[in-house]
């Protein structure tokens, strides 16, 4: 009787030192998790900055007179801006340093309409470039401006 109980409090010491000193390889899973909001903000941080990279080629290329690159490159922006649209569930208001607005929230048809405005207008941009007697004044009416009026609105001073 008395071997069994020492061998039960050996086994039980032993267990103690390994959580002790291991406790977070005693439950791998949990300190790995990752959060759907987590995912899904830095998702959208991560497409409006290959819109901002990719905007700029569109700028340059339509400067350069390489109107099918450029054109290329449009409807990718008006695709990503519909895949945006969903990126704005109730869960993600906060946090993984979103600047997000509130107002994104409060006035969600008015910041959709939006997001879809800017989609057409990249649409109509590659549909009107090649003939547009004004390159510039066409990307900063149907593009940049798009993007200004929305942040003034939806996104933190940066
Ligand atoms: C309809 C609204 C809307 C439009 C249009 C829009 N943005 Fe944004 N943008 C946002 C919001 C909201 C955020 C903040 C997202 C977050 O932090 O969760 C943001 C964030 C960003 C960021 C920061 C991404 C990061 O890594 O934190 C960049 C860069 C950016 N936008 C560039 C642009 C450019 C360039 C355009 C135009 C070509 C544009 N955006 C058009 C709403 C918009």
């Amino acid at each position: 009787m008395f071997k069994i109980l020492n061998l039960f409090m050996f086994k039980l010491i032993i267990l103690s030192f390994i959580l002790i000193t291991f406790p977070h390889t005693s439950n791998p899973i949990k300190s790995d998790e990752i959060s759907m909001e987590e995912v899904i903000i830095k998702k959208r941080k991560s497409i409006f900055s290959k819109n901002y990279s990719t905007a700029k080629k569109v700028q340059s290329l339509a400067s350069k007179g390489d109107f099918e690159k450029a054109k290329n490159l449009m409807m990718e922006m008006s695709e990503n801006y519909i895949n945006l649209i969903p990126l704005f569930p109730d869960n993600t208001r906060k946090g993984f340093k979103t600047e997000a607005l509130p107002a994104i929230w409060e006035k969600k048809e008015e910041f959709n309409d939006l997001m879809k405005k800017s989609s057409d207008d990249m649409k109509k941009l590659a549909s009107i470039i090649e003939s547009t007697d004004n390159v510039k004044t066409a990307l900063n009416q149907m593009m940049w401006g798009n993007c200004k009026t929305c942040h003034s609105k939806f996104r933190a001073p940066h």
